[in-house]
């Protein structure tokens, strides 16, 4: 699974953070850090973030 976040669209509304924290991690109010290659038991979790994300920046891709 691989992830890209639209960090013009992110406003730092935390959801993804707050729900996988071991992949987004929010420094600031608008500087995201992601980890691109999810690991598999991080799955769920980033799918559930990227559905939490208030403004849709989270894309996830499956390979
Ligand atoms: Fe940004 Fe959405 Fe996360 S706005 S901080 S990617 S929940």
């Amino acid at each position: 699974m691989q992830i890209v976040v639209d960090l013009n669209r992110c406003q730092g509304y935390a959801q993804c953070a707050f729900l996988a924290p071991q992949v987004f991690e929010l420094h600031g109010e608008e500087a995201l850090m992601f980890t691109p290659a999810v690991p598999d038991d991080q799955r769920e979790r980033v799918r559930r973030a990227a559905a939490a994300c208030p403004v849709q920046a989270i894309v996830v891709g499956e390979r």
